[in-house]
């Protein structure tokens, strides 16, 4: 792209002068001095605002660090959703009860009662209905009010007038995602993990991050911090650094980092045996997709990152694999996995003691090149639904080179 050309020194320039004069400019002249996709915009943390971090808040900027809607978020894990039952979350900062009914089939609920607001959830299911364990209201999957048991014979008052909201639904590859938004059909599609049919994920780990969703994506698709997070004798350390260049190419509502030989220093891989080929795929609104290829095995990384609300944000982290061996290790694996996580977890809580004094922030060439991508996909997501027109990818074909 022609305006990245220049820019590594322009931010190494801009990263040098915000330091040094971060205390004499104001807030808005902070501000405006910046590319917009040099800010990542982080939410106020209530209790936890830094001097003008109000005043910040009020401005435009923050609309871009809020999360896409008219996108699909991953919801949970199928298996964790039996038959009968219903589980309640919180995505987008919106209750939601997802429900798999007596048949096998799952919904998606505002959980509010819409008498007076009780949570749905901490009612009753029967596999047919929900019950409001306040007055007793019953409502079918579909949303649609059949019994308000305090009415008596004669009055004329319908139930099948009220709704609850629903959400599109949709059970893929064993994980649960729900749209959020007006159009599914023009959406970004979920991810299906080639090779892998209608198999449910081996292993799934949820965690929760205490971050914004950028900088949950961002800190997610960082290539610069492992060797200083990511340190641990079986995957990196801080010597194994090294100069990597990885091509990249623009695929649907997204980028992918086309296959290549994982580095050196990533040695878990080496355990697949063969001779490992990656590729990973990135997809609005939050999606990483990561195809491992070695010999006869295919192991697939799908990481989803769902906002809970402007605040907090939750990664789940599920792994298809097609080697057998790897069913026994399962207790292994999640032990790393878990780490992995909890070290992102970690570093991002640790951040957000720096975020919540609203600073400059600065993604410089190429190492953050991923995050300038996400910030104008997301940017352009929302103003090719907001103008009813096709979405242009802004990503093009590159090479990125960095240090990691
Ligand atoms: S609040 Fe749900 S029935 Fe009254
Ligand atoms: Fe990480």
């Amino acid at each position: 792209m022609s305006d990245n050309s220049d820019h590594g020194s322009k931010a190494q320039r801009s990263l040098i002068v915000s330091q040094r004069r971060e205390n004499s400019l104001t807030r808005d002249q902070m501000i405006a001095a910046r590319k917009p996709e040099e800010v990542a915009a982080p939410e106020a943390v209530s209790g936890c605002r830094g001097g003008d971090g109000d005043k910040a808040a009020k401005t435009p900027i923050e609309d871009t660090a809020a999360p896409l809607r008219d996108v699909w978020y991953y919801a949970t894990p199928g298996f964790r959703l039996r038959r009968g039952r219903m589980l309640a979350k919180v995505m987008l900062g919106e209750p939601i009860l997802i429900g798999r009914d007596a048949e096998d089939r799952i919904f998606a609920l505002r959980d509010l009662c819409p008498h007076r607001g009780m949570r749905l959830s901490a009612g009753r299911f029967d596999g047919r209905e929900v019950e409001c364990c306040y007055h007793g209201w019953r409502f079918d999957c579909g949303g649609r009010c059949t019994r308000i048991p305090s009415l008596v014979p004669g009055q004329a008052f319908r139930p099948d007038r009220i709704h609850v909201r629903t959400y599109p639904v949709q059970e893929v590859q064993g994980n649960i995602w729900i749209f959020f938004g007006e159009n599914p059909a023009e959406a970004p599609q979920i991810p299906l993990i080639d090779g892998f049919g209608r198999c449910s994920p081996n292993l799934v780990e949820s965690v929760i991050f205490s971050a914004a969703i950028d900088h949950a994506v961002v800190g997610l698709m960082d290539p610069a911090h492992g060797p200083f997070v990511h340190r641990a004798w079986w995957w990196r350390s801080r010597r194994s650094i090294h100069r990597k260049a990885k091509s990249f190419v623009p695929s649907p509502f997204g980028f992918t980092m086309s296959r290549h030989a994982p580095s050196n220093n990533s040695r878990a891989y080496r355990l697949l045996g063969g001779a490992p080929q990656t590729e990973i795929v990135f997809r609005l609104p939050s999606v990483r997709v990561e195809h491992i290829r070695a010999g006869r095995h295919v192991v697939s990384n799908l990481t989803a990152i769902t906002p809970i609300d402007g605040r907090m944000t939750e990664i789940n982290h599920c792994i298809y694999w097609t080697s057998r061996w790897l069913g026994p290790l399962k207790p292994f694996v999640r032990h790393y996995v878990r780490a992995f996580l909890h070290q992102d977890r970690e570093i991002m809580e640790r951040q957000q003691k720096g975020l919540c004094f609203n600073p400059p922030l600065t993604l410089i060439d190429d190492a953050d090149t991923q995050a300038k991508w996400y910030y104008r996909l997301k940017r352009e997501y929302r103003r090719a639904r907001a103008e009813g027109r096709a979405f242009e990818n802004p990503v093009d074909t590159r090479i990125l080179e960095w240090r990691s």
